[in-house]
């Protein structure tokens, strides 16, 4: 097409891999923030999302003396989570975006969650760039700060060189393992086949423009037909937030199409379809994290691709991992409302007929999915009558305690990943209704399968 033609929206990048692979780390980089340094045991535990406008990008890659005119208006990166725990935020963040970073720490080469992130990348066929990350780690090495790694590499002794090109051949090998061609992005001539590796440091910044400049480049070389935007509302719910003065909001990617303030919009419920009004529409400053509190932009109207929180009533019982609808003056209101709650019927569904079973409380609509495949499988064959999202309420004590009266080892709630209130736990504990917690589902299993065979003695 002609230059100029084009009219293609920022490419959204998900940034993945081991937990402490430094993926946060590489994002405070970029943006000169210190959001890892604030995290709670200095993990990710939630979904996140960062705008970096174009003449950003080009302020950090002048130096590669790059001519090639940016034709996208920005990038915005998802980081996710590492820790094993959060699968659920990985597959969320994976089904988003257009492409991706794999983090893998230099020392560590590959590890669990390097290659879980790497299989949910190839099922979605997602083209991703690996950053070999912690490069100053090598012992030796002389710091370039934010320099360019062709030019960081050249300044390095040889000891750094020989011991750089071992780990190299090691994590090469280990990609191999897993089926993958790899090689370093200055000399690999056949992207798309084989992929590419940006030697990083998170800490001194060198490779850090490559990765920006390689990432942007290539999306809007190979991914025009992808990042052509388009009118038409894709958005999809992140993340589902308390925030003070604003009650609950949420976090959402749009992907393409715009909103504006005032529009009324439809989202998935635990209790049924959300029908509510855009009171605003919020997003950080560039360059700053969504999931991190700080001052807000308003605006009136946005355009995709954004991470962007949304403030309207009755946002309490939303469920994140799904999709935002927007009602247009033309549209069935009762469609839409039956479209948003498709997400919700394949869950539905594997509740027990007969009302004989546990109850089963999760985070989000997506680790309650997981769970729920889980005690359906052959080897574990837990009967569910109930499920619920979020933390666990005294409501919920009341509905698992129903089965009191007909089967009392299943008036027992399995809560993964969600805090139980102190009022519900008072609460079960009046009522004899178990509790049993864990944050990796099988735990549950063996929480429970414990439990039954103690009753039975
Ligand atoms: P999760 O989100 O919890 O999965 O971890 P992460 O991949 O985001 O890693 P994070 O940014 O939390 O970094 C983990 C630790 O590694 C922190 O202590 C960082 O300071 C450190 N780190 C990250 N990148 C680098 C790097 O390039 N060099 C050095 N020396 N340390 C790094
Ligand atoms: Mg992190
Ligand atoms: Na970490």
């Amino acid at each position: 097409s002609i230059e100029g033609e084009e009219n293609l929206r920022s490419p959204i990048c998900c940034i993945m891999g081991h937990v402490d692979s430094g993926k946060t780390k590489l994002l405070d980089c970029i943006r000169g923030t210190n959001v890892q340094e604030g995290e709670a045991g200095g993990i990710t535990q939630q979904i996140g999302a960062t705008y970096f406008p174009a003449e950003n990008i080009r302020e950090r890659t002048r130096e590669l003396k790059a001519d090639a005119r940016l034709k996208v208006p920005g990038l915005l990166v998802i980081d996710t989570p590492g820790h094993e725990s959060f699968t659920n935020l990985r597959s969320r963040g994976s089904s988003l975006c257009d492409l991706a970073i794999l983090v893998v720490d230099i020392k560590a080469g590959l590890q669990p969650q390097t290659i879980e992130s790497l299989n949910l990348l190839r099922m979605r066929n997602t083209e991703f760039i690996i950053a070999l990350n912690k490069v100053d780690r090598l012992y030796g090495w002389q710091t370039c700060k934010n320099a360019p790694i062709v030019k960081s590499l050249k300044q390095q002794p040889k000891d750094v060189i020989s011991e750089f090109n071992v780990e190299l051949k090691k994590v090469k090998n280990q990609f191999q393992e897993q089926g993958l061609n790899t090689e370093l992005y200055y000399k690999n001539k056949e992207m798309g086949e084989t992929f590419s590796i940006v030697p990083t440091s998170a800490v001194s910044g060198e490779g850090v423009p490559d990765l920006l400049l390689l990432l942007v480049q290539w999306a809007q070389k190979t991914m025009v037909e992808k990042l052509t935007y388009v009118d038409e509302v894709q958005c999809t719910v992140l993340e589902v937030k308390v925030i003070e003065g604003h009650g609950t909001t949420i976090d959402v990617v749009l992907v393409n199409g715009e909103l504006h303030e005032g529009d009324k919009i439809v989202v998935c419920g635990l209790q049924g379809p959300i029908v509510t009004t855009i009171r605003a529409l919020l997003t950080p400053h560039p360059m700053k994290e969504l999931r991190v509190k700080g001052t807000y932009l308003h605006y009136k109207e946005i355009k995709a691709a954004q991470g962007i929180k949304i403030t309207a009533q009755g946002l309490e019982h939303a469920i994140a991992g799904t999709a935002l609808h927007v009602v247009g003056p033309d549209d069935d209101l009762e469609a839409i409302k039956e479209s948003v709650m498709e997400d919700m019927e394949s869950v539905m569904s594997r509740i027990e007929k007969s009302g004989e079973g546990v109850y089963v409380q999760a985070s989000t609509l997506g680790s309650l999915e997981a769970l729920l495949e889980f005690l359906k499988s052959p080897a574990v064959k837990i009967p569910v009558s109930g499920i619920g999202i979020g933390p666990v309420h005294k409501k919920d004590i009341m509905k698992a305690g129903v089965m009191l009266e007909r089967k009392k080892e299943y008036a027992t709630i399995l809560a993964f990943d969600v805090k139980v209130t102190t009022e519900a736990r008072e609460l079960a504990e009046d009522m004899g209704v178990k509790i049993f917690c864990a944050d990796i589902i099988y735990h549950l299993f063996d929480l429970f399968k414990g439990y039954i065979e103690n009753i039975k003695e």
